[in-house]
């Protein structure tokens, strides 16, 4: 199986390192894994002059997964966008359709004290956030800045077809069945007519599930139900933009972003047992503030790792090895610095990545 590891830059290439290792170990000489890398973000445009090079297009499109790093770098200010980190990232999505996001927020027990919220609130979040990747604002036409009367406007377009909406409703309503049943659909309906279009597409698709229960949330209500009720959410659907914003601030319900995995898959995502090419990434940044001093937590990375063998590979059992090391590794009290509290053990990312490899041959 041909996988690409695009470690990108900052913080990608130490965590990437340590994710390849696990997934290594994890499958050992019974799959015959070939990984390859290639630059992305900052590390394409210093290697090839733009954030995407063709070679890394090439080398992911033809790759049964994809193992993603970070991408950021002093480019990210650039007026030209295309030439920012950031967009390689977009368009490696957008190139490969991969319009399902699944970036699943789950508490470990063991980190119940890491969150900033109190335990009772946080005790048992274990909620999908659905992602939609290839719409919304971040590709909408028109855009950009122009001028008007010698003043600079900033434009950027909503959009949604009923068709996009479709399709991702379907892979939340199938995500739903396959955990506890229900889906909150999240828009801003009340405002904006992109998102009531949203909002009829998600309730015309509901009648194909009448096992599932659906709600609906305005973004600002449902940040603050995050907040405030995480507990009650399982699948939540959402677009390009509220998904960006929600899947941050659920994060920090499992007590770090350097914890959430994510998947990025196209056409066949969710459907029980089906085994689709993917984009595996951290959903954290570069962290260039940290970068090259390995002490960015890596698990992640791996448990991106871990998503890759069940969506991509069609290794479940090896992706709930990888579950159960990193969860045997946090009961051993290891932590890296973001998750680090009093009377655990300071670890840095190589020494994190060791005890999950240690940890994988007691997780059969
Ligand atoms: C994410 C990131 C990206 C996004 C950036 C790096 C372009 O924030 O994956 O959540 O906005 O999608
Ligand atoms: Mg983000």
């Amino acid at each position: 199986m041909k996988i690409a590891i695009l470690p990108g830059d900052g913080i990608g290439p130490e965590v990437t390192a340590q994710s390849a290792r696990v997934l290594r170990a994890v499958v050992g000489n019974r799959v015959d894994l070939r990984m390859e890398e290639a630059p992305i973000g900052q590390a394409g445009v210093d290697a090839a002059g733009v954030p995407l090079p063709g070679a890394t297009l090439a080398l992911a499109q033809a790759a049964d997964a994809i193992l993603f790093g970070a991408v950021g770098g002093p480019t990210d200010e650039l007026p030209d966008r295309s030439k920012r980190p950031g967009s390689g990232l977009l368009k490696l999505r957008k190139s490969l359709s991969l319009f399902a996001n699944f970036r699943p927020a789950v508490l470990f027990p063991e980190l119940i004290g890491a969150s900033t919220l109190r335990p009772d609130v946080v005790a048992g979040v274990d909620m999908l956030i659905l992602r939609e990747l290839n719409g919304d604002l971040y590709f909408g036409e028109p855009r950009g800045v122009h001028l008007e009367n010698g003043r600079r406007v900033g434009v950027n377009t909503m959009r949604y077809s009923e068709d996009e909406v479709a399709r991702i409703a379907h892979v939340g309503f199938q995500a739903a069945r396959q955990r506890r049943g229900k889906l909150c659909s999240v828009d801003k309906a009340n405002v904006l007519e992109t998102m009531q279009l949203w909002r009829d597409v998600v309730t015309e698709v509901s009648r194909e599930y009448p096992d599932v229960a659906l709600t609906h949330l305005y973004v600002d209500a449902a940040s603050m139900m995050l907040i405030r009720a995480p507990k009650q959410f399982d699948v939540i659907v959402t677009g390009n933009v509220f998904g960006d914003i929600l899947s941050d601030a659920a994060a920090m319900l499992t007590g770090s972003i350097g914890m959430l995995p994510s998947a990025s898959l196209g056409i066949g995502a969710g459907v029980a047992g089906a085994k689709v090419p993917g984009l595996y990434e951290p959903v954290h940044g570069s962290a260039p503030d940290i970068a090259g001093r390995d002490i960015a937590n890596p698990l992640a990375s791996v448990l991106s790792a871990a998503m890759m063998l069940r969506h991509s590979l069609g290794l479940p059992e090896e992706a709930l090895r990888i579950e159960r090391a990193v969860r045997a590794v946090l009961a051993n009290g290891y932590r890296t610095a973001d998750i680090h509290q009093a009377g655990t053990r300071l670890v840095g990312t190589a020494e994190m990545g060791d005890a999950v490899v240690k940890a994988l041959d007691f997780a059969t």
